[in-house]
């Protein structure tokens, strides 16, 4: 019979292979194995537990004479056993039938039970003490450090954790009557004290996308750092475009405060065929067009406002996704800072005299978000940096005058951004 230790182990080594999000194999896996559903939280529990800590799991396994670690399903579910032990929840009936299909000796696994972490790291000092612990690889936590995020190992320690949600409510909607309603399906959420539009779920967030007012359209799951992006844009009463624009959630939140015209692209069919979904039921499909087109070329003109929030390494989002720890390269990061610096440089050039572009990324690596605007500002004389406001974050000492949100200082996504006009 096949254990959820297993089944974790085989959806954590696809996911690595594909480069996948976890959510997606596991959807995929579940649906051609039907009959193991009950498994599902036990596994998403085992699978998010390894990617959050897998370097502090393969220094364990090293430290009993174990590996070289490796992203097989074998070590994976070496991995998930030791997780497990550590966490004080691997059963000695478990360890005996596992340990020997993960290739470990059972005895070695059950000693673990009750160990602190922090005894695998003593010796260790500085960037590789951080890199293990927290287990981010060592280049990552060194674009972190160079970026100078206060407080880096807590938000390292934050990172590592679910993430807090929040929503985003339509404009006629009255906060506190939503509350009442939510409150009786079970959802509890308290408005944001920064932005008019954005409450906190403080419980009952799996339940938040079944609500009948979720299913009218009257709010939408965004991170609050997110939807700060669409009101430093200030978009009322403008034409606006989003580029990249992904699922529209931000292209719809600019058409939600105002905006009079939205133009959504994104170079992906299926991007677009999930930006179609959103307009459909936040019923703002006559004030947005979608369009197809590579936002590296200059081909939107003539808007007031542009958003645009590039593909990047995502490392802002990893209490949602861990998984790209696993395999996210500083290959990854000057790939995706060139793609930046193209379409944002593309966006300038498409640019009204006068008009606003916001450049926004879910991620805080120096090499992409800093390095990105310094550069635009070195090529392109004609576009000014200017303040971003409202500001609810903390300020780059290098770049003033763009912000960041932190997890572990304002309970968001880790989200860099910065207001350009064009002169
Ligand atoms: C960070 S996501 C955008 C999220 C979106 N702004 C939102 O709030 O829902 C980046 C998007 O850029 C798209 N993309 C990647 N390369 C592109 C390109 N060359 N031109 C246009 N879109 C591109 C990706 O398909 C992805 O949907």
């Amino acid at each position: 019979m096949v254990l959820p230790e297993e089944v974790a182990a085989r959806i954590l080594s696809e996911t690595v292979r594909h480069r996948a999000s976890l959510r997606d194999t596991a959807t995929r896996f579940f649906s051609r194995n039907p009959e193991l559903d009950y498994m599902k939280p036990i596994v998403r529990v085992l699978t998010l537990g390894v990617a959050r800590n897998y370097m502090l799991l393969d220094k364990v396994l090293e430290s009993l004479g174990y590996g070289p670690p490796s992203h097989s399903t074998r070590w994976m579910l070496a991995r998930i056993l030791v997780y497990e032990a550590l966490s004080d929840k691997l059963k000695p009936t478990r360890a005996r039938k596992l340990a020997p299909r993960a290739g470990l000796d059972a005895d070695k696994i059950l000693e673990l039970r009750g160990a602190e972490p922090q005894e695998f790291v003593r010796g260790l000092g500085g960037v590789e003490k951080l890199s293990v612990l927290y287990s981010f690889p060592r280049w990552m936590v060194e674009e972190l450090l160079g970026a100078e995020i206060p407080e880096l190992p807590r938000l390292l320690e934050s990172l590592n954790q679910d993430p807090t949600r929040w929503i985003r409510v339509k404009p006629e909607v009255d906060i506190e009557w939503l509350r009442e309603r939510l409150r009786g399906q079970g959802v509890e959420i308290e408005p944001d004290r920064d932005l008019p539009d954005i409450a906190r779920i403080v419980s009952g967030d799996s339940k938040a996308t079944r609500t009948e007012e979720y299913q009218k359209g009257l709010y939408i799951l965004q991170d609050k750092a997110s939807a700060l992006v669409s009101w430093v844009a200030r978009p009322r009463d403008s034409v606006a475009v989003d580029p990249t624009a992904g699922a529209a959630v931000k292209a719809s939140h600019m058409a939600w405060l105002g905006a009079r015209y939205v133009v959504a692209g994104d170079v992906k069919p299926e991007r677009i065929r999930e930006a179609r979904r959103t307009l459909s039921r936040l019923a703002v499909g006559h004030i947005i067009d979608l369009v197809a087109g590579d936002a590296r070329q200059p081909y939107l003109r003539g808007f007031d406002v542009t958003v645009v929030d590039p593909p990047c390494s995502d490392i802002g989002r990893l209490q949602y996704e861990p998984e790209v720890k696993l395999w996210l390269t500083r290959g990854d990061i000057h790939y995706f800072r060139r793609l930046q610096l193209r379409i944002v440089s593309a966006v300038v050039e498409a640019a009204l005299p006068g008009s606003t572009i916001v450049y926004s990324v879910c991620t805080l690596t120096r090499s992409e978000t800093i390095w990105v605007i310094r550069r635009l500002l070195e090529r392109h004389s004609d576009v000014e940096i200017v303040e971003p406001e409202p500001v609810l974050g903390e300020k780059p000492r290098r770049l003033p005058r763009s912000q960041r949100l932190l997890p572990h200082l304002h309970k968001t996504q880790g989200f860099f951004i910065a207001k350009l006009v064009k002169l």
